[in-house]
């Protein structure tokens, strides 16, 4: 059999025709996918828990799930931004513009969807791509720091944070708690000695948030980096000006701190000591239990009574078992992507969980607005960022919840030490997206002693108010008497004295024409300040 030629000819360009019309039809559909280009700042170096080592695998993780969840509408690409000379944390806050300023400035189609989205481990790190971001209408969600410029949103119109330290959480816990329980005078203890910069964001926030109640007297102490720690002094000062103290400290430091007060008699129920725990993580804030193993256990369990303990409600979470977002695939990542051992058994699992969430919520975020607004939405920051604001996220851990400044809400509980099991049971909780706080169970506070502690005692701080004085009322009374007439005669003798000695001056002066003043007759000198010595 034989084709004729010019049939060959017709089905070769009916063919080519074919050809390039299901090559446009692909061409036109890859066109709609909408591409998106992530960028993470970071620093690999593992010196810290925000470094891309932790990070990096959860939120490669998270990408792979979007990838998967969106395919057809969106294409995720997210990019690492490093330099293999930074080494710390510090270092990277001041890199942080310079490392992404050639991302942010590389020409690309105007249709490119882009997103900052990085852990970020100081404040000034935060600071300095919130600045940038903001200039450029760029979306920037943190999971790892959460600095309260994203407060002002005026500062930070595209600012987002996932992050599980949740700075409007403790303004509003501490504050609920002094004012429920009308703690009017308070001593915040700051511990310097080891500082992880949690302790130090906290207690700032805390000073923040007592300094808006009216009538609140609140006395701000350090612990300095002496060794011996100068525990006794501090709790005498103590004493003598509150009975309700705040502590921000490692939890081995608020253990010898009891001990402390238990050797000036002041863990009797009069007084009432209160940490701060954010996750349990050992290696960083150290480990809030009475049993250490050493002779003191015995005293600290005593102790321990007087302690309360705030906590958000997750401080313990762990990775839920199962799904891809496990230990064993983290632990692979971080070894095959960076060369770097993750002990899962040493990690504060709410960090990787907090890193997931920001690659996940993002792409919810990004699909309802390009399904509600189109996709030229997508390309203006702030409205991204007001999209995540006072909304609730279906996530792979539950309902996570965003407040009205774009930061995430983390409901908190405060502890007691339950002598009969010695752990800490939580008895009142705050949900911080309502504010309103709800008491859990009723609280037996140490020695039998009525709960809570009074803000100071019927005697007053030292012990010697007036209102304890009324007993010896009489005999006081009498006294004062005797003393008040011995006043007054003393005053009688003095004008007598002054009366007489003034005139004979006076007669005097008259036959003086000039007086100089005694502050011209001292040398030029005096005006040296009496300052430090
Ligand atoms: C996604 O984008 C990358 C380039 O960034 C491209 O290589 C890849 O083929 C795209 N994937 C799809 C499904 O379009
Ligand atoms: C604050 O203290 C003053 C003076 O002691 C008192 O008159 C006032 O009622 C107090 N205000 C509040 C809100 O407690
Ligand atoms: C502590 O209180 C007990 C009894 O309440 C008393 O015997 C002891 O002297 C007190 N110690 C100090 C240091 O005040
Ligand atoms: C935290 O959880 C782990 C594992 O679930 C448990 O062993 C540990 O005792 C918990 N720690 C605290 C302080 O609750
Ligand atoms: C990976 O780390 C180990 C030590 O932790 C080192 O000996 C090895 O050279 C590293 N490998 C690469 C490819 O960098
Ligand atoms: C994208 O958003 C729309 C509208 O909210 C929703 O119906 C759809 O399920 C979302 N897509 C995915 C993959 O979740
Ligand atoms: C300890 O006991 C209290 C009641 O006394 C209970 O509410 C709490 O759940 C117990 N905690 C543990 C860890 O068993």
């Amino acid at each position: 059999m034989t084709i004729p030629g010019n049939a060959v000819l017709v089905c070769f360009i009916l063919c080519t025709y074919a050809l390039q019309i299901t090559c446009q039809e692909t061409s036109r559909l890859k066109g709609d996918i909408i591409r998106v280009e992530i960028a993470s700042v970071g620093h690999i170096y593992p010196d810290s828990l925000g470094c891309l080592p932790y990070v990096g695998p959860p939120q490669d993780i998270a990408l792979d799930m979007i990838q998967r969840k969106y395919e057809g509408v969106f294409n995720f690409s997210l990019q690492y931004i490093f330099d293999r000379r930074i080494k710390s944390c510090n270092e990277l806050g001041d890199n942080a513009v310079n490392l992404l300023a050639p991302w942010l400035f590389k020409p690309r189609n105007a249709k490119i969807v882009r997103a900052l989205i990085s852990p970020s481990c100081t404040d000034a790190e935060t600071f300095s791509l919130n600045q940038l971001a903001s200039e450029h209408n760029l979306l920037m969600i943190t999971s790892i720091n959460n600095q309260n410029v994203i407060r002002n949103k005026k500062l930070s119109p595209t600012l987002v944070s996932v992050s599980h330290y949740s700075d409007g959480a403790y303004f509003d816990f501490y504050r609920a708690i002094v004012t429920t329980y009308k703690w009017l005078s308070v001593f915040l203890l700051i511990d310097d000695s080891t500082m992880p910069q949690y302790y130090v964001i906290v207690s700032r926030t805390v000073v923040q948030s007592l300094s808006t109640i009216i009538n609140q007297t609140v006395t701000v102490r350090h612990l300095k980096r002496s060794q011996p720690i100068q525990y006794q002094e501090a709790l005498r000062e103590f004493q003598s000006v509150s009975r309700v103290l705040l502590f921000f400290g490692q939890a081995e430091h608020a253990r010898s701190l009891l001990i402390h007060a238990v050797s000036l008699n002041m863990t009797d129920g009069e007084y009432v000591y209160i940490t701060t725990e954010t996750f349990v993580y050992p290696l960083l804030f150290g480990k809030l239990d009475w049993r250490y193993g050493d002779e003191n256990d015995k005293v600290a369990r005593d102790a321990f009574e007087s302690l309360l303990v705030i906590r958000p409600v997750d401080f313990n979470e762990t990775l839920p078992p199962g799904g891809a977002m496990n230990p064993a695939e983290i632990s692979q990542r971080a070894l095959s992507n960076y060369n770097f051992s993750l002990l899962l058994t040493e990690q504060p699992s709410l960090n990787l969980i907090a890193a997931y969430l920001s690659v996940e919520m993002f792409a919810q975020v990004l699909n309802e607005s390009f399904v509600k607004y189109g996709s030229s939405s997508l390309t203006d920051g702030r409205h991204l960022a007001g999209m995540f604001i006072d909304k609730t996220f279906d996530t792979f851990v539950g309902k996570i919840a965003i407040d009205g400044f774009g930061q995430r809400t983390v409901d908190f509980m405060l502890s007691g030490f339950d002598a009969t099991n010695t752990t800490f049971t939580p008895f009142l909780f705050m949900n911080t997206k309502t504010g309103k706080t709800q008491v859990l169970k009723d609280f037996s506070w140490t020695k039998g002693k009525t709960w809570p502690p009074r803000n100071e005692p019927k005697c007053g701080f030292s012990g010697d108010s007036w209102d304890c004085r009324t007993t010896t009322n009489t005999l006081l009374s009498g006294s004062l008497t005797a003393i008040l007439i011995m006043a007054l005669l003393a005053l009688f003798a003095l004008i007598y004295c002054y009366r007489s000695h003034y005139l004979a001056e006076k007669a005097y002066f008259n036959h003086i024409l000039w007086r100089l003043d005694e502050v011209l007759l001292l040398p030029a000198q005096q005006t040296v300040s009496h300052g430090d010595t």
